[in-house]
């Protein structure tokens, strides 16, 4: 059992809310923030999901700093059309409420900073990339360069440009499913570094050529099976030279080679499994590199993810699904501790949050070992 599935019942106040665009919060660190939509297509490896033969197809969105003085900002909808359904048939709204959801980002603005590190985004099982835009804009205004990567037949459901849609068709009981799925997922991450670096690709993104992103060291974040994905692509491939997991499990080869990166866990107090908290412990000693774990007090499993900031953009009472605290603080909690994390390891810069300092502006956090 992956654990991530939505599962949830309700979002029934959406009906008040006015028939226009329903913006996501601005974002609150020092830069402005652009998002692209990156199609990438991996010729050189069959879709071993896939039903008829077919090339890994990826769907990513780059959330990237623009200029402060950028004039022009177009604002887009978020979720596609059939997750925009999905959503809606869940929260028992109205049909077409969650189309009416955008981020305040800039769509298709000149990406600024090209110097700023480059930080890889892998969702839970069941999940998608825009299922934590919230997350990954703010963090983004933070000074990252963020890629967050849907993994087909794996996710709820990923919608191409050509009106394509692929669903979840992934039977989690079989044996060894976990570890094949990882390893796919393992490849996506690896294949869309690769393509942060493929001039054909990046000519797409506005305001970059003939710049060039820093792939040589990055970040990878996930949350759930993304962070799964997260501790194994740090041994698959050492460009990924850090990487924060957000409550998921150690899970696949790796726990038992362990790793040399830098890891960071940010957990929920009421994890889905207490397998997970024991898996945590047992694996630990074999993180060989800077390591640190965090509890987040009064949460669950999906406040990880947007829900608890649609919850909160919406009025509904979510807290039996996604825990106590609100969409807004679980941002700026994930935002500030992965920023201090990929400050460190690749910027360089340590401002002693995960050592314990300015503890008390972080009440709902508890250092559990390092
Ligand atoms: C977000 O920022 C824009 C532009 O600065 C501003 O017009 C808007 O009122 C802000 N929205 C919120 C919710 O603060
Ligand atoms: C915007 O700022 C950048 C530096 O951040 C500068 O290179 C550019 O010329 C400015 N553009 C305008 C229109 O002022
Ligand atoms: C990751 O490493 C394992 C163990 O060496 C190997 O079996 C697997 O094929 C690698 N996967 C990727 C995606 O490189
Ligand atoms: C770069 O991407 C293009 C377009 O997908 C592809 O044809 C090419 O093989 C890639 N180059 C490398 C070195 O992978
Ligand atoms: C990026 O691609 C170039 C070839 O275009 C290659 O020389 C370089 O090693 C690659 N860098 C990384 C970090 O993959
Ligand atoms: C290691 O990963 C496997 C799945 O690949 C899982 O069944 C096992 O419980 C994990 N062990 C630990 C200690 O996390
Ligand atoms: C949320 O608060 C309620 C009421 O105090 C409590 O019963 C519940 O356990 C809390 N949920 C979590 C995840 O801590
Ligand atoms: C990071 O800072 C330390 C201490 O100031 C220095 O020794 C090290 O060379 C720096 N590393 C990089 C990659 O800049």
């Amino acid at each position: 059992m992956r654990q991530n599935t939505i599962t949830l019942s309700l979002l029934c106040a959406a009906a008040a809310v006015a028939a226009d665009q329903i913006l996501f919060p601005n974002t609150t660190g020092p830069y402005r923030v652009g998002s692209k939509i990156l199609e990438l297509v991996d010729y050189s490896r069959d879709d071993i999901y896939s039903l008829f033969p077919q090339p890994r197809d990826l769907m990513t969105t780059l959330y990237y700093p623009i200029d402060d003085n950028q004039t022009t900002c177009d604002i887009d909808t978020l979720y596609t059309p059939q997750l925009g359904i999905y959503l809606d048939l869940l929260a028992s709204a109205p049909l077409g409420t969650f189309r009416e959801f955008a981020l305040p980002s800039c769509v298709n603005a000149p990406l600024a900073h090209p110097d700023l590190p480059l930080v890889l985004f892998s969702h839970g099982y069941k999940g998608s990339r825009l299922l934590y835009a919230g997350f990954l804009q703010e963090f983004a205004s933070h000074g990252f360069n963020v890629l967050a990567v849907d993994h087909p037949h794996d996710a709820l459901v990923v919608e191409y440009p050509d009106g394509r849609a692929v669903y979840n068709t992934l039977d989690e009981n079989v044996v060894g499913a976990v570890e094949q799925d990882l390893d796919v997922r393992t490849q996506d991450m690896i294949f869309a570094l690769n393509s942060m670096n493929n001039s054909t690709i990046t000519s797409q993104i506005p305001g970059l050529s003939p710049r060039k992103l820093q792939t040589s060291r990055v970040g990878i974040l996930g949350h759930s099976f993304g962070g799964s994905t997260t501790f194994q692509a740090t041994v698959n491939d050492t460009r990924f030279v850090a990487g924060t997991l957000f409550d998921g499990p150690f899970w696949g080869f790796a726990n038992q080679t362990g790793t040399d990166a830098p890891i960071m866990l940010l957990a929920a107090l009421q994890p889905s499994s207490e397998d997970w908290v024991m898996e945590w412990t047992t694996t630990w000693p074999r993180l060989r590199g800077f390591k640190r774990w965090f509890d987040v007090a009064e949460t669950l499993h999906l406040s990880f993810d947007d829900i608890p900031l649609l919850a909160e953009i919406l009025g509904a009472d979510l807290s039996e699904t996604v825990g106590n605290v609100t969409g807004t603080r679980m941002i700026e909690i994930e935002s500030a501790f992965a920023t201090s994390f990929f400050n460190q390891f690749l910027k360089n810069v340590t401002d002693g949050l995960l050592d314990g300092k300015q503890a008390e502006k972080w009440p709902e956090v508890s250092f559990v070992m390092n």
